[in-house]
């Protein structure tokens, strides 16, 4: 301790020096030395902390296990409060109480033009204006609107309708007005391919579409094979003209429908708990996608379960939302938002800040102009944030890089709890000097992330807690399980575990003999991770034979689902996930290699931006493909003198193929991996995996069966 202590007084002191150059921050040095002095002077280091009990064992049905609840509640939650068993009961009762309050908010647009990249290619920049917003009331009587305006158009409530757009407004109440009518909603990923739209609207013999007018361009050129669709409701924008006109569909606009409705009330005719409310459509990992059928029990369990672990959320609170609702977790959020009357703004991914690629240059992303207090997030954003910011420190070099690398050490001290002391104060003074910069990208208000769709790296969540200010919730849940499982709390400041069970379900663990993955396991039970409880869904539509492989009912009736994943529970309760069935594979010699595990250690090397180990029995070493990221290895051909025709060639190099292997070594050694588990063989791949291509999910996670069936000459090469 003795040691650690003098080099930080040491780095401080010559942090000081420094200071006293930097003309800008002049106002800022007397502060500095007045706050900072005293406290490291009497910087205490904390011992070790009360471990604070998060989950409690318990007693569960079903195969035998190690069972795990929350700790603040001995009964499972399944509704935020009496009387909201159902989604449309919930968003009425919701709306009813915060009748006058700011609810939906959208952006207005006030200029569009297009950019030629240096390709030729045009880009489109927006200009967007402030958030306009509208009222609960206001809100609820649009979906009151919508619901009758649909049976008016003609829409049988006794079929389905499938709403395939971007996240927006419209997108909600659409959403709720379909329940008003006791209708269920499919719900499709954006970037799913023709043959999965199909075969999601023919399966679910969805007769109304509700699309942007984006996407219905896509969903005219497969007409033909969408034999059920009799109806299209568009989702007009700004530069949208009218609609007419595609197969024999009967085509309106949503705000027609809403005027249709308004003129022409119709009783509502509302579902009970178990009725279903949404079959939504998962892009697999092999075959066509699954449609998880979810009740509106199922929904209002989750979202009253995750109200108690954002601490204080309410009416104060403004989310920014632009994931994808079409997925659970975006559902999941904006639902709880919904229960705790707070305000939803509507924003995309490529607006979202000053500089996101669709902004106009001097004009405010969505984050700027909302300046939300709760965003929910995917890894993959947060670890292009730490890039990005990372990329941008480094390039202002000499003070500022230096100021920050100091400030960022002095804040992760404190939020990893080594470190005690008058951490507000000095999070004050950090927070003025270095950090507002960066936490004005978001607005400058969040005070809580929500995290979910995939692990996060430790060293990304440190990076988000101390620059953003902000403790990050990482939920743990599949759309199966309507995304309610586990989540971390704000006040624990681990890395890389998901919290709790949430106080919907309960969490056990059952014995994997094969993968040698015990309950009776030390120091921690480890298992594979089966949830149970009112957030467990009904099971995949109309494929009864993959429902009953993975969710079994036990003596009391309760559900549970079979994940697939591999977890341990911490002493304190929390889960932590730290493999997963499938993505382990045994060696030619009887090795087990864990594809996730060894890709998670190597995407640490700098050359890697995504990376797919492969491993079979056939084989005693494994190989990998590598997306390098350009920038990077171009920088690196450069300092070396390498000479290249362009990207794909510069990545066939023997050089540079040797260069990535050697880094590739050097990390998996640091991570302590065996030997067998460093790709003995890579090839570089020069094209990004991207949604769109179908090699990755919307969440970015690899889609192996995909990724395989395209590279299959290349894997085959490396085995060669
Ligand atoms: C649509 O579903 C029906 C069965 O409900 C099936 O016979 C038909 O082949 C499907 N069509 C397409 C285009 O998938
Ligand atoms: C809601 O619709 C479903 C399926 O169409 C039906 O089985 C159920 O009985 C309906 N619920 C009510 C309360 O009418």
């Amino acid at each position: 301790m003795g040691d650690s202590e003098g080099s930080e007084q040491m780095e401080v002191g010559g942090f000081l020096s420094t200071l006293t150059v930097a003309k800008s921050y002049g106002p800022a040095v007397a502060i500095l030395v007045a706050v900072t002095l005293p406290l490291i002077l009497s910087s205490m280091f904390a011992g070790k902390k009360k471990v604070k009990q998060r989950g409690v064992p318990v007693e569960v049905g079903g195969e035998p296990g190690f069972g795990m609840r929350n700790a603040r509640s001995k009964k499972l939650v399944d509704v935020p409060w009496e009387g909201a068993t159902t989604m449309a009961a919930l968003f009425e009762q919701s709306c009813k109480k915060h009748s006058h309050h700011r609810f939906l908010g959208t952006r207005k647009l006030i200029d569009r033009s297009f950019v030629a990249g240096s390709d030729g290619r045009k880009f489109e920049k927006l200009h967007l204006g402030e958030y306009q917003w509208e009222t609960f009331g206001q809100v609820f009587e649009r979906v009151c609107n919508f619901a009758s305006g649909l049976i008016h158009f003609g829409h049988d409530p006794d079929t389905r309708i499938a709403i395939f757009s971007d996240t927006r407004a419209e997108w909600l109440i659409a959403f709720e007005g379909s329940f008003r009518q006791n209708i269920t909603i499919v719900t499709i990923y954006a970037s799913l391919g023709d043959d999965a739209l199909i075969h999601s609207l023919n399966e679910t013999k969805v007769t109304t579409l509700i699309c942007d007018s984006k996407l219905l361009k896509k969903v005219g050129t497969v007409s033909s094979s969408l034999e059920t669709l009799k109806n299209v409701i568009y989702f007009e924008s700004d530069n949208s003209e009218a609609l007419t006109n595609i197969g024999d569909w009967k085509i309106s606009s949503f705000s027609e429908v809403e005027k249709l409705g308004k003129n022409n009330p119709v009783n509502a005719r509302l579902p009970i708990k178990k009725d279903i409310a949404v079959i939504m459509y998962t892009s697999g990992s092999t075959g066509l996608p699954k449609g998880v059928m979810m009740s509106h029990g199922n929904v209002v369990a989750t979202a009253a379960a995750v109200m108690t672990v954002i601490p204080g959320i309410g009416t104060n609170d403004v989310y920014l939302a632009y994931l994808p609702l079409a997925h659970i977790f975006e559902l999941a959020a904006e639902t709880v938002m919904i229960t705790a009357g707070s305000s939803i703004g509507y924003g995309s991914a490529l607006t979202l800040t000053d500089t996101s690629n669709k902004i106009q240059k001097g004009t405010m992303g969505d984050a700027s102009a909302l300046k939300p207090t709760l965003m929910a997030s995917v890894p993959a954003i947060l670890d292009r944030v730490r890039d990005g910011v990372v990329k941008k420190v480094k390039e202002k070099g000499g003070l500022i890089t230096k100021l920050f690398n100091i400030a960022y050490k002095r804040r992760l001290l404190v939020v990893d709890g080594s470190w005690l002391g008058a951490w507000g104060l000095e999070k004050l003074l950090w927070d003025a000097i270095v950090f507002k910069k960066i936490q004005s990208i978001l607005g400058g208000q969040i005070r809580f992330m929500l995290c979910g769709g995939a692990p996060l790296a430790a060293d990304t969540q440190r990076f988000i807690n101390v620059c953003i200010g902000a403790p990050i919730g990482q939920g743990y849940g599949l759309t199966e399980t309507c995304a309610g499982a586990a989540f971390s709390e704000a006040d624990d400041n681990s890395v890389g575990r998901v919290g709790p069970p949430l106080p919907c379900v309960y969490i056990k663990l059952v014995s994997w003999d094969e993968g040698g993955y015990l309950t009776s396991d030390k120091p921690m039970p480890r298992g594979e991770v089966v949830i149970g409880g009112f957030s467990v869904t009904a099971g995949y539509f109309n494929n009864e034979e993959k429902t009953n492989e993975v969710f079994k009912v036990d003596e009391s009736g309760m559900r549970w689902f079979y994940t697939g994943d591999i977890g341990r529970f911490h002493p304190d309760g929390c889960l932590e996930i730290i493999d997963r069935k499938k993505d382990i594979v045994k060696l030619q010699h009887g090795e087990y290699i864990s594809l996730g595990k060894v890709e998670a250690a190597l995407a640490s090397s700098r050359y890697v931006e995504n990376i797919m180990l492969h491993a079979d029995p056939f084989h005693s070493y494994c190989v990998a493909l590598v997306v390098p990221p350009h920038q990077v290895l171009e920088q690196w051909a450069q300092s070396a003198g390498i000479n290249y025709k362009d990207f794909a060639d510069l990545c066939d190099k023997k050089e540079t193929i040797s260069e990535v292997q050697q880094s590739l070594t050097k990390v998996g050694k640091d991570a302590k991996l065996d030997k067998f588990e460093i790709p003995a063989k890579i090839k570089l791949m020069p094209d990004p995996w991207t949604p769109e291509s179908g090699l990755v999910t919307a969440a970015l996670k690899l889609k192996r069966e995909p990724l395989k069936a395209k590279f299959k000459d290349d894997l085959q090469m490396l085995y060669a």
